[in-house]
């Protein structure tokens, strides 16, 4: 694989793409739901991919979408094992482009529900904590909330010359 792009899927094949690649992790993978994963928050969200380069195929994605005003969800933030600690920094970049996309969009708070195990990947990434945590789908997720507060123009724009080799819009 020589790059991976990172971008705002705007086809139905992309979509659908991102679909199986969720049906990998969340259904097949983590056996989280039975039989799928989707729900009505895919019609009006957000979805951005991970894609391979060469082929064109996506191979990693996460989702945001509104839910009120100025305020945003993450969720379904999936990286099959192959591509995980990938040295691109597949499932770090998604949730950049994430935050980039929700603060380009007036989002003044971006809230997710993050599995315990991943409470320190996002706390790496200047998400805090909110409340306790509760069950979500049977399991136990942590809500957090990323810092955009910080995310001034200056800050969005060095974060995308960051991951400019990457940084693709639809
Ligand atoms: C959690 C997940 C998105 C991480 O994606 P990834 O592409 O492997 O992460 P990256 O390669 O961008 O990670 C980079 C860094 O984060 C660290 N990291 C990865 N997963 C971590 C975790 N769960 N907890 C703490 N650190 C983690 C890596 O070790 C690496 O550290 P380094 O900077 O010291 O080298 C991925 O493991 C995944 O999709 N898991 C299954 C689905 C899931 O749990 N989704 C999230 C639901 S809340």
């Amino acid at each position: 694989m020589k790059k991976v792009i990172f971008k705002i899927v705007n086809t139905n094949a992309e979509i659908q793409e991102c679909f199986a690649i969720r049906y990998s992790v969340f259904v097949e993978e983590q056996k989280m739901f039975e039989k799928t994963d989707r729900d009505e928050f895919d019609n009006n969200a957000i979805h951005i991919a991970a894609i391979n380069s060469d082929d064109r195929k996506v191979i990693s994605t996460v989702r945001c979408h509104q839910v009120g005003e100025n305020i945003w969800y993450g969720s379904r933030l999936a990286v099959p094992k192959e591509y995980r600690t990938h040295h691109t920094r597949i499932g770090i970049k998604l949730c950049k482009l994430a935050e980039i996309t929700v603060a380009e969009r007036g989002a003044k708070r971006f809230l997710a529900y993050i599995q315990k195990q991943n409470v320190r990947f996002f706390e790496r990434l200047r998400w805090q904590k909110v409340d306790t945590p509760v069950m979500h789908f049977g399991v136990k997720h942590q809500l957090m909330e990323a810092s955009l507060l910080g995310m001034t123009k200056k800050s969005e724009n060095s974060l995308k010359k960051k991951i400019q080799p990457v940084y693709a819009r639809s």
